[in-house]
Order: C-alpha cells, then sequence, then structure tokens
C-alpha cells in the first residue's frame, strides 16, 4: 500500500486559482485560525453561510459534554435556507435533476421545488396532523418526492427518518417502533433495471399488529397493483394538488432535531443517529462549498441513496443550501451498461461527481473501456466516500475517468460526524492515492493512541479521533443518552477528557497524511455501508436450528468486504458448507434486515475460539476467513485444539 501511496499528484493550477480555498497556505491560515480562536471561527462562518431569523448570541456550550451546544438564541428553519432565500436569485435554475431508471427526466427549479415542498408540508400538517417535533418515517425510492418529503418535514420542524429502502419490514418496523413515528412516506414501488419493483408492501408488513402509524402517504410511482388500507392510507397524487404553494416555515431553535438516520454500532440494534438544525446545515453546506467547489452554473451529481447520510448531507440538504444543481438517479451505474454513469456526464455536463469505492470497482471490471466513449471534459472534481479507496481503484478513476486532470476527494466521515471531517480540498490539496489527507479546516481531527491520549508518531496506527466538538457532531442517540455517551466518548482521553472515537483506526504517513485502516469494532463495511456482526448474529439466531454464530468481515474484491458467518448448529454434526442450510439463514437474514445484509459464506463448525471467560476472539476467525496463518498465542483459549477443527471445516 505505502508504495503506490508515493505519487503525489499537483492538482491543476487552472482549476486551483479559483477554488475556494487555493492552496494549502489558505488551508493552514484557516485551520490556525480556528485553533486559536475555536469559537471565533464557527461563528464568523455561521453569521456568513445561514440565514437567520433571529441571530444567535452563543456559539458553543459544552458545559454539559458530550451534550453540546450550538448558536443559542439563533432561529431559522432548514427549508429555508435550502430553497426560499434563493428564489430571488435563483427561481429559475435548476435546484433537482431528475432521471429515472428507464431514462425519464425531470428538471426542477428552485421555485418548482419551492412549490412542491410547501405543498407537502401543508399535506402534512393538514391532512395527516403533523406538527414540529413529530417523528415521520421516509421510506422511499429515489425519486424527486423524496427529497420533497424531507424538506417539507423540515419546514414543519417534524423529525423525518429516512429508512433505506433495501431493508425489510423487520428493520422497518423496529425503526418506527424505536422513534415512534406516526406518519409514513412511501411509494407503491419503483424501477430497477427496467423492471418495477415493490416498497408499500413492506410497509403494510411493518405496520401489522401494534403500530404507532396513523397514516401512511403513498406516492405512485410504478403504478403497480398495491393493496390500500381504508382510512390509513393516501395518494399522494390525490392529496397534494389539493394543497396551497405557502406554507409559513416553522421557526426552530438551532438546536431542535431535523432528522434522526438509523446506524448501525458494533453492539445492539441499530442507533437513531440524532442531528440537529443549525449545526448540521451549516457544516452541510461549508464542506459541499469547500470539499466540491461547486461554482454557480456547475452541475453536481452523488451516486448515493437519500436512505444514507451521502444522500441527506451531499444529495439534498448540502448542495440545495448552497443553491446548487443536485442530480439525482433512480437507477443502479450498470444498466442498461457500464457506461450509464458516464453518459449522464456527457449529457449533463456533470461537474462534481461523487460515489462509493465499491462503484468504482464495478464500473472499472465491468466497463474498463466505457469512460473512453463519452465526453467526461466537463468533470473536475471526483469525489468517493465510504471506504478506503484500493490504488488500482484510484488509478482508474483518476486517468480514465478523469483524465488525470481532475481532484479526486477521498471523503473521510461517518452518518454521526453530519459531514466530511478529513479530506482534500481540490486544486489546494497535493493528493496521495488511498489518503483522506487531512482534517477540514476547524475540525480537530486526531489520530490518538488510545492508551495514552498523545497523538501517534508517522507510521503507528491509532484512533481516529476529534478532540473537540464541531457543530456537525451527533447530539444523540434517540432514546438513549447512556448508549451516546458509551458509544462515542467511552474509549479515548485526550489530557484527561473524554474526545470523539470514530471506531476507526488510522495511521500519519511522513508528511503527516491521513490514511484510514477501517474499524477497530466488530461493524463490518459491506459496499460502503455499515453492518454490525451483532445484527446479522441477532438475525441468523432466529434460526430454530442455530445453536451459536459469529459473524465477521472478509475482504472481497467488489463489496470491500463480504460477510463470513460461522455457525454451530444444535445438532452439531453438520461441519464444512451446507447449501440447504445456507439458504435456510440467508431468508431470514433477508427478512430480518434485508439484502444489504446476505452472508456471502455461511461456514458449519464444531466450536468457537472463545477465552476462558467466554468472550469469541473474531480476529483468529477474521484470519481465518481470510486463510491466514495464525499468529496470535491460542494457548490461553478455552481449547485450542477448536481452531484446526474450524480451519478443518472452512478449506473442506
Ligand atoms: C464508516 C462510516 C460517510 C458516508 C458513508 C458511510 C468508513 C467512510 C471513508 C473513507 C475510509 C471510510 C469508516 C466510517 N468510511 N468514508 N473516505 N475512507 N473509510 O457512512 O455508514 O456512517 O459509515 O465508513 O469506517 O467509520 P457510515
Amino acid at each position: 500500500m505505502s508504495e503506490m501511496k508515493k505519487p503525489v499528484y499537483k492538482p491543476n493550477r487552472e482549476f486551483a486559482a479559483s477554488a475556494r480555498i487555493k492552496n494549502m497556505c489558505e488551508y493552514e491560515t484557516l485551520q490556525a485560525w480556528a485553533t486559536e480562536d475555536y469559537e471565533g471561527f464557527w461563528g464568523h462562518f455561521a453569521k456568513e453561510k445561514i440565514t437567520w431569523q433571529t441571530p444567535f448570541d452563543t456559539v458553543m456550550d459544552e458545559s454539559d459534554f458530550p451534550f453540546v451546544k450550538w448558536f443559542g438564541g439563533g432561529r431559522l428553519n432548514v427549508s429555508v435556507q435550502c430553497i426560499d432565500r434563493h428564489l430571488q436569485t435563483r427561481k429559475n435554475k435548476a435546484a433537482i435533476i431528475f432521471e429515472g431508471d428507464r431514462g425519464d427526466k425531470q428538471t426542477i427549479t428552485y421555485m418548482e421545488l419551492h412549490n412542491s415542498v410547501n405543498r407537502f408540508a401543508n399535506m402534512l400538517k393538514n391532512e395527516f396532523g403533523v406538527r414540529k417535533g413529530d417523528r415521520v418515517v421516509i421510506y422511499m425510492p429515489m425519486i424527486p418526492e423524496a427529497a420533497y418529503a424531507m424538506l417539507a418535514c423540515a419546514r414543519l420542524g417534524a423529525i423525518h427518518s429516512i429508512v433505506f429502502g433495501g431493508f425489510s419490514a423487520e428493520a422497518l418496523r423496529d425503526r418506527i417502533a424505536d422513534a415512534q413515528a406516526k406518519v409514513v412516506i412511501t411509494a407503491d414501488g419503483a424501477y430497477r433495471k427496467n423492471k418495477p419493483y415493490m416498497l408499500k408492501p413492506v410497509v403494510d408488513k411493518a405496520l401489522e399488529g401494534d403500530t404507532p402509524v396513523e397514516k401512511v402517504c403513498v406516492v405512485e410511482r410504478n403504478g403497480e397493483e398495491i393493496v390500500w388500507v381504508e382510512g390509513r392510507d393516501v395518494s399522494y397524487s390525490d392529496l397534494i394538488v389539493k394543497q396551497s404553494i405557502h406554507c409559513e416555515p416553522e421557526i426552530m431553535e438551532s438546536e431542535d432535531p431535523l432528522f434522526l438516520l438509523y446506524t448501525s454500532g458494533s453492539t445492539g440494534k441499530p442507533k437513531g443517529v440524532q442531528h440537529n438544525s443549525a449545526g448540521y446545515i451549516l457544516w452541510a453546506q461549508m464542506t459541499m462549498e469547500w470539499v466540491f467547489d461547486v461554482k454557480e452554473s456547475d452541475i453536481y451529481w452523488c451516486t448515493a441513496d437519500v436512505g444514507w447520510i451521502t444522500g441527506h448531507t451531499y444529495i439534498v440538504y448540502g448542495p440545495l443550501a448552497m443553491g446548487a444543481t443536485t442530480v439525482m438517479f433512480e437507477g443502479v451505474p450498470t444498466y442498461p451498461d457500464a457506461g450509464r454513469p458516464w453518459k449522464m456526464v456527457e449529457e449533463y455536463r456533470i461537474n462534481q461527481f461523487y460515489t462509493a469505492p465499491t462503484a468504482i470497482r464495478v464500473l472499472h471490471k465491468m466497463g474498463n473501456d466505457e469512460p473512453k466513449k463519452y465526453d467526461l471534459s466537463s468533470l473536475k472534481v471526483l469525489g468517493t466516500v465510504g471506504e478506503p479507496i484500493d490504488p488500482p481503484a484510484w488509478k482508474w478513476y483518476y486517468e480514465d475517468v478523469g483524465n488525470s486532470k481532475c481532484a479526486i476527494v477521498d471523503t473521510y466521515w461517518q452518518t454521526e460526524t453530519g459531514g466530511h471531517i478529513v479530506s482534500p480540498l481540490p486544486g489546494a490539496t497535493p493528493i496521495k492515492p488511498g489518503c483522506a489527507t487531512f482534517p477540514l479546516p476547524g475540525i480537530m481531527a486526531e489520530i490518538l493512541d488510545p492508551k495514552t491520549g498523545e497523538k501517534v508518531e508517522a507510521g503507528e496506527g491509532g484512533y481516529m479521533c476529534v478532540t473537540r466538538p464541531w457543530p456537525a457532531m451527533i447530539r444523540g442517540v434517540w432514546g438513549d443518552e447512556e448508549r451516546f455517551k458509551k458509544s462515542y466518548f467511552g474509549d479515548v482521553k485526550k489530557e484527561g477528557r473524554a474526545v470523539y472515537f470514530t471506531g476507526d483506526g488510522a495511521v500519519y504517513d511522513e508528511d503527516g497524511y491521513i490514511t484510514i485502516t477501517g474499524r477497530t469494532d466488530d461493524v463490518i463495511n459491506v459496499s460502503g455501508h455499515r453492518m454490525g456482526t451483532a445484527e446479522v448474529e441477532a438475525a441468523i439466531n432466529k434460526h430454530e436450528g442455530v445453536a451459536e454464530v459469529a459473524v465477521v468481515g472478509k475482504p472481497h474484491d467488489l463489496k470491500g468486504e463480504g460477510i463470513f458467518s460461522y455457525v454451530i448448529m444444535k445438532n452439531d454434526t453438520v461441519t464444512g458448507r451446507n447449501m440447504e442450510l445456507t439458504k435456510e439463514i440467508n431468508n431470514i437474514i433477508k427478512q430480518e434486515i434485508g439484502n444489504i445484509a446476505l452472508c456471502d459464506d455461511i461456514v458449519f463448525v464444531p466450536g468457537l475460539p472463545k477465552t476462558r471467560s467466554g468472550k469469541i476472539m473474531r480476529r483468529i476467525l477474521r484470519a481465518i476467513a481470510k486463510g491466514e496463518a495464525i499468529t496470535q498465542d491460542i494457548s490461553t483459549l478455552e481449547d485450542p485444539s477448536v481452531v484446526e477443527k474450524i480451519q478443518n471445516a472452512v478449506n473442506t
């Protein structure tokens, strides 16, 4: 890896000259400002970037750390920040460009976005009784109405909780129950690879039995037949036409919640990560401007789904807050062929393109020569997110897609950080393949030694931490203060004070560049999505024949990591692989979580490597899955002979 990292790509001069942060000297000046006068720095940008209803009077209050408050006394509405304030100068500018799976297109101007969001908000308010603080679950495909729904919630001060459309009815039910949502917004279904798929039946199943949900609003996208539950389900198209385009925005306090987004942790059920209004929208906009350097007439495309944080911050909130044009794509990048994204880049003259390494690997593998077939000269910035990008994928992205001219921004962040925290600045930061480079201005990100709390030396691995609260930091785990403190502020202390720990390991190189090395906990990164081993284990345990299970990640060529499970059956005569049982177990996972959590490999074993205190040594299981020799001391295991038995089962 370090060999591949040697080349330093100098940013394109012409491009750098007009960038918002032009060079490392400007970067360092900003970072020095933040270091010396943290509140002055953030106060300055909050004043400059946010259209306040009432100005704030304090910048940061950390007296109740880790519960931190930003911009106290300030009042605003995030939908105004994303829409209304642009109407004077940009009402005819495209806010959203939508392209459907089958190539259908729609351009939505800021004026039209305003009208649609206001109608949507009026519908939520007048027809469903949604009020400030209510939770609304959004279970939607990638269509403009998903963005309208988010912004309509923001307009009313309701808290949205988007559940990715790939999650199962069980997963949806859990999230609805945890958030106690009163309304679900969904669609009949949508299209994928020119075929309709369904969402509404999943909602129906999730709402069976006791549910806090009173109303389900259904956007008709694919027109397939669905069941309508009398009194509960309503058609969006019927109601929306009756609504006025005027809906007064609810004026919110800076720290009023904006949304929840459930994400996997190393233990237990997914947690509802809470983001609040002012700090989140400020950082969404600032990072959008700094990291993608989107200019007034640029067209920006992020290929994520709104079901993940990337879709929240970098398809909807960030681009709209800065008044940019954001592309929303319903389809999959390899359909009808692996040239689809490049065809779209050519057609819309996309200037910034943002995707995940897993997508780059698939596009590379399936369509090495596709980029050459299109005019990609409009591209200036190419972004990646979700996992470390491997050098071959980086090289192809840089050379074949970017024509060795674009800045690659390897953006490191998480659901909890709200926006990027470590990333190159395009045109300013000399880039190295596979390197997220430096903390963004204002972010006090450091790699610390978990034992001493000191910054680690170059080449020594440590824990990726943020030592001061920042505006877009997670504000809480919904309904669970203890879990919030324990999950993020329990592991590392710097100078005796708890700091935010990301859960990732990282390392500095000799030039101070940061490389993220991956999770230090039991979280697997499958195609850039986080999956908790505990969640997958809980699903597998529902199989009545299963006695015990341990799940680990195993490197996978395309997905980054695949899910590898070791299962002990109650009837322990089964060892090695078993097609039928594997199918049964994967079916349960599909029902409990969704297709994204299916196991790539399940091995039936007679035992698990446990310490005498009963702790499963996952490190050994990871090594066996990879086919590596076991280097750690196994003499402390309760039964050292189990290692060889497991190896035999894997190799049969
Ligand atoms: C985890 C966060 C942030 C949006 C997508 C995923 C990994 C994210 C990078 C990167 C190396 C990365 C980390 C992180 N990760 N970006 N550029 N390089 N690793 O959001 O589901 O909250 O997952 O993704 O492990 O903790 P998420």
